[in-house]
């Protein structure tokens, strides 16, 4: 038992003493080594990420936040001019051409105030600003003022209870103004509009005052008919006597 022990106890000083001079020499390499390792780790790193950049940049850019029916949307170009990346827009035809006509979209109608507000989406075309028209039936278009190209929402006022309108948006650039169905030749009151064009109908609903003086007519006269019911009841056939009255008598 002890004689197992002696060499392990003869052992333990002779390995501190060699380990020693080892450690020292693995801490003396590793301290060596450390600051070589440090600036490879980074280096490795920094190239990753130049790699991932490059490919980002070139074949995995985002869409910019952009959206063509948004109102008040900063136009994609600055977007992408103001990102640290520079992020995809969508294509747009040549500024050398005239737009192609916005899309109109949703029609709010507050019958009220005789308001109605107008969305629209911009088209795939470099446009510098817009305007509404507005028909009102077989009248020449009243044209809105000039809205810059951010703006997707305008407001029309004054519209009459009852009336029907035809409102369409117009995109203009340097080149032009974008079309609009109907304004060559016959006036737009009797198209059929698509949806996804740049224009669309506009039914405004009775004023509710009429809507009430309408209740209230029917409803006089459904008492003036039954007090009409009751009189008859009441004063003419007792002068006139019932008519099952006189078959009875006849009988
Ligand atoms: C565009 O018009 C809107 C609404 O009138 C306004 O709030 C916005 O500041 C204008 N933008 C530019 C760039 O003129």
């Amino acid at each position: 038992m002890s004689g197992g022990r002696f060499p392990l106890r003869q052992g333990i000083p002779t390995d501190s003493m060699l380990a020693s001079p080892c450690l020292l020499w693995l801490l003396a390499m590793t301290f060596s080594l450390v600051p070589r390792a440090q600036p490879l780790a980074p280096q490795k790193s920094e190239e990753e990420e130049e790699e991932y950049e490059t490919v980002s940049t070139s074949t995995l850019a985002a869409p910019c936040d952009y959206d063509r029916c948004r109102h008040l949307q900063v136009p994609c170009k600055e977007l992408q001019r103001a990102g640290p990346v520079a992020c995809l827009c969508p294509g747009l035809s040549s500024s050398a051409l005239r737009p192609e006509p916005p899309r109109l979209g949703e029609v709010q109608i507050v019958a009220e105030e005789g308001r109605a507000v107008v969305h629209w989406c911009a088209p795939f075309s470099p446009v510098h600003h817009y305007w509404l028209l507005l028909w009102e039936g077989n009248g020449a278009p009243q044209k809105g003022p000039p809205l810059n190209s951010t703006v997707r929402r305008a407001e029309l006022k004054g519209l009459k209870p009852g009336g029907t309108y035809v409102i369409c948006v117009v995109a203009a650039n340097e080149a032009g103004e974008s079309q609009v169905p109907g304004t060559s030749g016959e006036g737009p009151e009797r198209m059929a509009f698509p949806s996804f064009g740049p224009c669309s109908r506009l039914s405004m609903p009775p004023r509710p005052v009429t809507l009430v003086h309408a209740a209230v007519g029917v409803g006089i006269a459904l008492a003036l008919l039954s007090c009409a019911a009751l009189f008859w009841h009441f004063c003419l056939r007792e002068r006139w006597g019932c008519p099952r009255h006189r078959v009875a008598g006849a009988l």
